[in-house]
């Protein structure tokens, strides 16, 4: 019995070896995927890491077309960089985040309770590129209605695509005069240093 154990450990050190030396062979880089092992621990942290009275909340502020149409375009300006518009993940940033961004629109996501995903987007996920969007005494409307904003993703239709991308943030070459919106006009891009907070502009 005893060797039995010895031999069992002794196979899951060689394979613990093997398995480092192949690592430290071909090095790091953020540009592959997490192991299973890396994104199980990930995720519990997570979920341990948000309370429960929050996990069970449903979203106090039923999304309405003005709501939604002030989260799209929210989302376009901090969001999509690193999700993309639609929501898949298909960015050059996020190709190359380690973990990269899951496709929002998938069951993964839309699977998680309206208060997980709103704790998300308020507190960010540590040592991921995801960051944290609320701020203390902020109004959490805008959160909540990011919220509303991911669950209608499946369901963006090409002219809402189309209306993000002029709200999409462009380098300074690439900048062309504001094209005037007149059912948005109260939104404006947020500043920069201003902690990344995506709220509307008063
Ligand atoms: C700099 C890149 C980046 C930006 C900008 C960003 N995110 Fe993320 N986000 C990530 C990454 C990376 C993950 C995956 C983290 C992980 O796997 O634990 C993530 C995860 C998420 C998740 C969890 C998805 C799931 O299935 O668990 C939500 C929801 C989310 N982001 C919403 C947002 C919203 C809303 C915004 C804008 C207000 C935003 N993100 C801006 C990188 C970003």
């Amino acid at each position: 019995m005893k060797k039995k154990v010895i031999g069992i450990l002794a196979v899951f050190a060689l394979g613990a070896a093997l398995y480092g030396g192949s690592l430290l062979n071909r090095g790091f880089s953020a540009r592959d995927e997490p192991s299973l092992p890396e994104t199980l621990a990930a995720h519990t942290a997570r979920s341990l890491a948000t309370p429960m009275r929050v996990r069970k909340m449903a979203n106090p502020y039923a999304p309405t077309p003005d709501t939604l149409a002030e989260a799209r375009i929210n989302y376009a300006q901090n969001c999509a960089l690193c999700h993309g518009n639609n929501g898949s993940g298909d960015t050059p940033i996020g190709h190359n985040l380690y973990p990269k961004p899951p496709d929002l629109r998938l069951s993964a996501t839309q699977s998680q309770t309206d208060g997980e995903l709103y704790a998300i987007i308020q507190n960010g996920i540590r040592l991921t590129g995801m960051p944290a969007w609320g701020e203390v005494r902020d109004d959490d409307r805008d959160r909540w209605n990011l919220v509303g904003f991911i669950r209608h993703m499946p369901t963006l239709t090409q002219d809402e695509l189309n209306e993000m991308e002029r709200y999409n943030p462009r380098s300074p070459d690439n900048v062309s005069p504001a094209v005037p919106d007149q059912k948005n006009d109260g939104i404006k891009p947020s500043s920069a240093g201003s902690k990344h907070s995506p709220r509307r502009s008063q």
